[in-house]
């Protein structure tokens, strides 16, 4: 948990954050990131390791480096009401899954609806239990976020798929999954991360054809691998999976998150700061780095931690980005870098050829005094001298990154709202930034009179 205090909310100073009864960001702009920050185990490969942790039959699998957020407690629990044994120590840093008592098949919709990290339960259940049905995942409203390339993976390797009720229904056949070739017609990330985990089980051999390539991925096929499994290939966009009988529990480190990690680096860069991120991962975040350092900024590295500094935002050149998948520039990240090009000089564009409706932040950034035009899926962003904060919501969780990088550089108060989107992402997101510098609180308001300020 994070350290907090109590405070009176009667003081005059703290009477404008209580309008809203409701938790919240505040954030005082205008202080330059500075300082060093350990950075947390990457989200998304911990939903796809935790998922894959029931592929085990027998022993305990110890994972190591998890973030400390909402969707991983929330998949946790999930692990729990299907019979396996999931627990927490470390300060929920480390988690121990006994799957060998796994006996359901249909996990809890209303807690599958809270994330998409849930979709990867679909591979090894049904893996497991030749039967799967789940209810629809939730997650970012940020397009289409389609399923059929989990139908398709999945019914490569013989299973069948319908639709009902509103849940996913996915059969092995009665000999169980057999291994066959999937094409992916995009390189889905889930997509990738599902067929492999069936597979994995499967009789035979599974090649994956335009396979995603981003690090969760490859975290993924180490997974298997240190489970007892075959894996080959991950990190390129043709994987091959040999099937085995059985996999047992092991112990796996996660890897650092490079979207938390590029979140901060962009922070650090809007602000003039010089951050010191220390465990980070410098050739996956390299996408993101190039770019920084393009427009002026600069980033070192020792193989441990990656520096990134730069002066004054005005100074920076202007940079357009394209968000594809890896390793083009992360789509997770180009609404934080939309706050970043906000400021900068000329006009620039950001297109996310990932996802077509990622565009949550743009009216509060507007909001906030930026110049943003969007047309199709392109954003044009005209620099302006300043932001001024304002009360804004988060959309989704990389909407809410985005405002947080914009507070950080806005004169005056900023106040975020629905922050349940970017708890669900950041593990201790105004400690860490209060550690660098940044005058960034949560406040949680509890009765009339308090508020508990973190
Ligand atoms: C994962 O989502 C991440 N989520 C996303 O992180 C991330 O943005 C995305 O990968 C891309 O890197 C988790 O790991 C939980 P995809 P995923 O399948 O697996 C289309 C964040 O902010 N598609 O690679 O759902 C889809 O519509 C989040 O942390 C199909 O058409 O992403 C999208 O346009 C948000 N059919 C594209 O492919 C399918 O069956 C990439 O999606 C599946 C996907």
């Amino acid at each position: 948990m994070s350290p907090s205090v109590s405070i009176n909310t009667q003081s005059p100073i703290l009477q404008a954050h209580v309008s809203r009864n409701e938790p919240h960001i505040v954030i005082d702009g205008g202080y330059p990131l500075t300082g060093s920050i350990r950075v947390a185990g990457s989200k998304n490969a911990a939903l796809a390791l935790i998922a894959g942790t029931l592929l085990a039959t027998s022993g305990k699998t110890v994972l190591h480096n998890l973030p400390n957020i909402t969707d991983i407690a929330d998949l946790v629990a999930i692990l729990n009401s299907m019979g396996a044994v999931a627990q927490f120590s470390d300060g929920n840093t480390t988690l121990t899954v006994d799957a060998s008592g796994t006996r359901f098949n249909e996990p809890p919709p209303h807690l599958v609806s809270r994330m998409r990290g849930s979709l990867q339960l679909l591979g090894p259940l049904l893996a497991r239990q030749g039967i799967v049905r789940l209810a629809m995942p939730g997650g970012c409203n940020i397009g289409a976020r389609a399923v059929d390339l989990h139908e398709k993976g999945l019914r490569g390797l013989g299973a069948t798929w319908t639709i009902d009720s509103g849940c996913f229904f996915a059969e092995a056949p009665f000999d169980g999954l057999q291994g066959g070739a999937v094409y992916l017609d995009k390189p889905s990330v889930g997509a990738t991360m599902n067929t492999m985990m069936a597979a994995s089980l499967a009789s035979g051999v599974t090649t994956i054809e335009n396979a995603a390539q981003e690090p969760d991925v490859v975290d993924l096929a180490n997974l298997i691998v240190a489970m007892g499994g075959i894996v080959d290939g991950q990190g390129t966009s043709r994987i091959t999976v040999t099937g085995v009988k059985v996999l047992h529990g092991c112990e796996f480190n996660v890897s650092p998150d490079r979207i938390e990690a590029g979140t901060y680096a962009i922070a650090a860069v809007a602000t003039g700061g010089d951050i010191t991120l220390i465990g980070a991962d410098f050739n996956a975040l390299s996408p993101v780095l190039s770019k920084l350092t393009d427009m002026g900024a600069h980033v070192a590295t020792d193989g441990n931690h990656v520096r990134v500094w730069s002066g004054s935002v005005q100074t920076l050149t202007g940079t357009s980005i394209v968000a594809s998948p890896h390793p083009g520039f992360p789509t997770d990240l180009q609404q934080p870098f939309t706050s970043l090009l906000a400021l900068v000089h000329g006009t620039n564009t950001v297109h996310d050829s990932v996802y077509e409706g990622r565009f949550g932040h743009i009216p509060c950034l507007s909001k906030m005094g930026a110049n943003i035009k969007v047309e199709g899926s392109v954003t044009i962003v005209s620099g302006v001298t300043s932001l001024s904060g304002a009360d804004v919501k988060a959309t989704d969780l990389r909407a809410g990154a985005a405002l947080v990088v914009a507070g950080l550089v806005a004169s005056g108060q900023t106040r975020i709202f629905d922050i349940h989107h970017i708890e669900r992402g950041y593990q201790d997101l105004c400690v860490r930034l209060r550690q660098l510098g940044a005058h960034c609180w949560r406040v949680n308001v509890g009765d009339m009179d308090t508020m508990v300020m973190e």
